[in-house]
């Protein structure tokens, strides 16, 4: 097959791509987001079984009954406020100056996603 070739049935095939896969252009975004913003602590599945997880003791966000004891809400706050430990010692940073409320949004979509 020739590059012009291979440039035609390029566009086609991305199209397919996004059309069979619904709104995957926001689902590989939450993911990318996830991966570069959440993982280090949460791990890449949300067990938070990561050396930083488990110095920040994060939970396990796969755990139904961890995804229970808090709200959309409440995830929703902690993401973009951040979170401090009863001596204010901060277990996770705000996240409100680097991600949009769209995209905080689609991470507590994610979060759900976890649990299993
Ligand atoms: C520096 C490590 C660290 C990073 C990075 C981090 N978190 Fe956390 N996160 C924690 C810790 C620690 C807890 C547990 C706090 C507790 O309950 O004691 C937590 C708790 C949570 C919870 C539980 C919600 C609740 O209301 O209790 C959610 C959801 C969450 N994180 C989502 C995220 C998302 C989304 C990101 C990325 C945008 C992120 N975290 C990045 C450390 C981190």
């Amino acid at each position: 097959m020739n590059a012009s070739m291979k440039n035609r049935l390029r566009i086609p095939a991305l199209l397919a791509v996004l059309v069979l896969s619904g709104n995957s252009a926001l689902a590989a975004e939450v993911g990318e987001n996830w991966t570069k913003h959440c993982a280090s602590c949460h791990g890449k599945e949300g067990k938070g079984d990561t050396k930083a997880g488990k110095k920040a003791d994060a939970k396990d966000l796969t755990d139904p009954k961890y995804q229970a004891s808090f709200t959309d809400e409440q995830m929703f706050k902690q993401i973009k406020d951040g979170m401090k430990d009863a001596k204010g010692k901060e277990k996770m940073k705000p996240f409100g100056g680097i991600l949009s409320d769209d995209e905080i949004n689609a991470l507590v979509k994610h979060v759900r996603g976890l649990k299993q």
